[in-house]
């Protein structure tokens, strides 16, 4: 167990960041063109905060936190996600008194003890959007305008945008009646988990992953068709909103979403290649978290995106990342004043900014010679005693074969002027 990471983490090898560093700058560009500032909040929260901002009938409070007491005897738990630490976070630093809509952005790990499957990992990562204090469709279609344009921004195809609306406190009592009218004659025959849920959180069933619920569930009520005015409203507000940018979308009356705070605007991207891990970022408005976590009546909606989905899905769809530049020279040296000399050539060709090498274990100059071929140098100089008598040295050009004589002095402005 020593050396084996705990199941559902994984690193992110050296070889492989710089795919997550183009995303995080695409995404960072992408905020700043929207005008949303980041926030960065703590791993773990008091337990309550996700019980009550979650949603104690969620399968995420349920089943998936880690939670554990501290030192001082407290309840901690490390974010399921970031809304309601974000939502703790506004309440906390005042910033209802700031000029509204706060828009916030952030790049967070979450953690879920969930089923270990491609792309479905137990710490993963997220990219997530907030805004708070304005009750408009505009923010909705903005919030949606934002992910539609990264993946735009990214190259990405085949993603379909599905909205839903699942009302107010209003529309939903009403609704709840007519659900549970319809549930009752089957409700034996459901799992636990929707009996349990049936008194408490009757919507909740209409998430239930299990085959025979959903098959059981087919053809409840659905909340889309029995909203109330201002719900209704809003959600033609939402639609005309996305057709004047554009962005496509299907109406899908199923979508419940996994966590207790939405209220209105519920909406998914899901990759059409992936199948079921393929929900890549989900999102919904939550009118009265901000209240239900301690603040003023605040309206607020936002979504989050799993990186990792979002690199499956760039990977299935073939799309090149750039590399980052590599090593521009290999400076080898042979002889103990000549890697003195080359050590202090290294250091400045680093200090005016160029990618440079030396050896740092003492390899011979033929296991050097291949060590610059592997690290795939451009360009490869040996230093030895000779070199720095006569101030001269060979610059070879590692990816055309060309060689010159150079003088010592003139490589930094060479390389400078590369
Ligand atoms: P969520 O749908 O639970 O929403 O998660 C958002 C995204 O995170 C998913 O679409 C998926 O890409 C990724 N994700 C979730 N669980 C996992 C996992 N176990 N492994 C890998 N990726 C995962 C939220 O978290 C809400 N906070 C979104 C939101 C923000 N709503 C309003 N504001």
């Amino acid at each position: 167990m020593l050396a084996k990471a705990p199941k559902g983490t994984r690193d992110i090898l050296p070889d492989e960041v710089y795919k997550w560093q183009y995303i995080e700058n695409v995404i960072s560009r992408l905020c700043e063109n929207f005008g949303y500032k980041e926030i960065r909040i703590p791993v773990f929260e008091y337990t309550e905060l996700f019980q009550r901002g979650v949603g104690e009938t969620t399968d995420i409070v349920q089943k998936e936190m880690y939670t554990f007491l501290d030192k001082g005897g407290r309840s901690l738990t490390l974010r399921p996600e970031g809304t309601a630490g974000v939502v703790r976070s506004y309440i906390e630093n005042g910033m209802a008194s700031l000029v509204q809509p706060v828009k916030l952005y952030y790049n967070i790990t979450a953690y879920r003890y969930e089923n270990v499957q491609k792309g479905r990992y137990r710490e993963f990562h997220q990219f997530g959007a907030e805004v708070f204090g304005s009750p408009s469709y505009l923010v909705d279609v903005e919030v949606i305008s934002m992910v539609d344009l990264l993946f735009k921004r990214l190259g990405l195809n085949n993603i379909e945008l599905n909205i839903n609306s699942i009302g107010c406190p209003k529309c939903r009592k009403e609704y709840n009646l007519k659900l549970k009218e319809f549930l009752r004659p089957i409700l034996n025959d459901l799992c636990q988990t929707c009996k349990d849920r049936y008194e408490r959180n009757p919507l909740r069933i209409l998430d239930c992953k299990e085959e025979n619920c959903k098959k059981l569930i087919k053809n409840a009520p659905a909340l889309l068709d029995n909203l109330c005015d201002e719900c209704k409203e809003h959600f033609e507000g939402l639609r005309s909103g996305l057709d004047n940018l554009d962005i496509k979308y299907n109406i899908d009356k199923n979508i419940v979403r996994g966590l207790d705070y939405y209220t209105k605007t519920v909406f998914e991207f899901v990759s059409v290649n992936v199948g079921t891990q393929g929900t890549i970022c989900g999102g919904g408005r939550y009118d009265g978290l901000v209240e239900l976590c301690g603040g003023k009546p605040t309206p607020g909606i936002g979504f989050a995106l799993g990186i990792e989905r979002l690199l499956m899905e760039m990977e299935s769809q073939g799309i090149n990342i750039p590399e980052p530049e590599g090593v521009d020279i290999y400076v080898a040296s042979l002889g103990e004043k000549a890697t003195a000399f080359a050590s202090k050539l290294v250091f400045q060709l680093r200090s005016e900014g160029i990618n440079a090498e030396g050896d740092l274990i003492g390899r011979s100059l033929k296991a050097q010679m291949k060590y610059a071929d592997k690290i795939n140098a451009t360009y490869v100089v040996v230093i030895g005693d000779n070199e720095i008598e006569t101030n001269k040295a060979v610059l070879k050009n590692m990816k055309t074969g060309e060689q010159k004589d150079v003088s010592l002095d003139s490589i930094l402005t060479r390389l400078k002027n590369k």
